[in-house]
């Protein structure tokens, strides 16, 4: 294969991964492969620094192993100014295709010296360049050590440093991509966490119950052998399965007693309402969400609702939510109940085996009990949540009151304090 051959297959090897850590690791690979050389790492920009994202180093990594290689940049970044090697090719837009490091008169590398020497490395030959997008902006820079020849460590190829500039193009356009990507992915799962973060709103009774069915789900998904992707579409649908409850009036959502046949006609159409909301969708997340949000109440023989579907005919992410919607509500404080206990749960669950529930995933759940018992215990209602990214549970005045006063020390609200207790 001649390097153009090379190149192309590069481009398509780099375009088809979205994952920027992986994105990153398989360019430098790729850079790796092209050029010869024994070790190499990517910096990429980020607002006034060039922080470092990936690093490879044959030779450390068979003393140290892998991990150990990452490790020893972790947390590692760079003024974005010409102090560094890496900084002076961002800055500059140059190629910096040097012979001999050591022997090198224009330019400083203590910095670089001094990381040889920590490691106990020699860095000889070393070809960093920029990766810049068609538009001229720099996005990283790669830096590559040691190309090696027969065992031997020599200057960069000619003809490797020739094709460079379209491998960097390339790579820094795949960059840009990943990034943009994960930027619509995050600000995607926002919309569907706030979605279900505004029902759980509404509903005083479920303070944890959206966190705890949704990794409930996980288990099940887990146990059939759920892809990656596919067990996190069914971590957000499930958590937002009660969406539709957004439609339902407080007087019926919250009333403490049995409701009446009308109320409880308007509280089931939560399933169909939760399907409007979500109806048309175009990312298959928010579409299984809409599968979930309509068929988490239909039951296995055909009596459940709103469609009344039966067996098999009830997808099955449905039926993992119905599944777990009900381990969590029986073995949960409700308006209408106290918490069951652990055996009458267990007794509960396996009654509606066929029935209320999928046989098989009674089995599954029975087969892991203490896994699902275990997502019970841990996550409470009324506890706090440490994890950052999930914050359904509704805010105590108390804490919020100690976080702004923290932040802002000499502020006095502008409402009474007495008003705000009432919000
Ligand atoms: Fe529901
Ligand atoms: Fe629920």
């Amino acid at each position: 294969m001649d390097f153009l051959d090379k190149l192309i297959s590069v481009g398509i090897a780099i375009n088809s991964v979205v994952d920027l850590e992986e994105l990153l690791d398989l360019i430098l690979q790729k850079a790796r492969d092209l050029s010869g050389a024994d070790a190499g790492s990517i910096y990429l920009v980020k607002d006034k620094e060039l922080v470092f994202f990936a690093a490879q180093n044959d030779t450390l990594e068979k003393r140290l192993g892998k991990e150990e290689v990452k490790n020893l940049f972790r947390n590692f970044s760079l003024s974005l100014d010409k102090s560094s090697v890496a900084g002076y090719v961002a800055v500059t837009g140059e190629v910096l295709n040097i012979e001999n490091v050591y022997e090198n008169s224009q330019h400083d590398f203590w910095a670089h010296k001094q990381w040889d020497r920590a490691n106990n490395y020699r860095s000889k030959s070393m070809l960093v360049f920029p990766l810049t997008t068609p538009k001229q902006e720099v996005v990283g820079v790669i830096q590559l050590i040691n190309a090696k020849e027969n065992g031997q460590i020599v200057p960069f190829k000619q003809s490797f440093v020739n094709i460079m500039p379209y491998f960097a193009a390339q790579a820094a356009v795949a960059i840009v991509n990943a990034r943009l990507y994960h930027e619509v992915e995050a600000s995607h799962l926002d919309t569907v966490f706030r979605l279900g973060v505004a029902a759980e709103y509404r509903d005083k009774e479920t303070a944890f119950h959206i966190k705890r069915v949704a990794k409930m789900a996980v288990v099940f998904g887990q146990e059939l052998g759920f892809s990656k992707q596919a067990l996190h579409n069914l971590y957000w649908s499930v958590a937002m399965h009660d969406v539709g409850k957004l439609g339902v009036p407080d007087s019926i959502l919250n009333k403490p007693g049995p409701l009446t046949d009308q109320e409880r006609a308007i509280m089931q159409q939560h399933t169909l309402i939760g399907g409007y909301i979500l109806r048309n969708a175009r990312s298959e997340l928010l579409q299984d969400a809409q599968i979930v949000a309509l068929t988490h109440h239909e039951k296995y023989d055909g009596t459940g609702y709103p469609a009344q579907l039966k067996g098999e005919s009830i997808p099955l992410i449905g039926r993992i939510a119905g599944i777990v919607d009900v381990f969590d509500a029986l073995s949960s404080v409700r308006v209408y109940k106290p918490p069951f206990s652990e055996e009458k749960v267990r007794k509960i669950m396996l009654e509606g085996k066929g029935t209320h529930f999928d046989p098989d995933l009674i089995d599954i759940l029975l087969e892991n009990w203490d896994k699902f018992w275990d997502i019970r215990q841990k996550y409470q209602d009324g506890q706090k949540i440490s994890e950052k990214h999930w914050v359904p549970q509704r805010l105590c005045w108390e804490e919020l009151w100690q976080e702004i006063k923290q932040n802002q020390a000499n502020w006095t609200p502008k409402v009474k304090n007495s008003d705000l207790v009432k919000w």
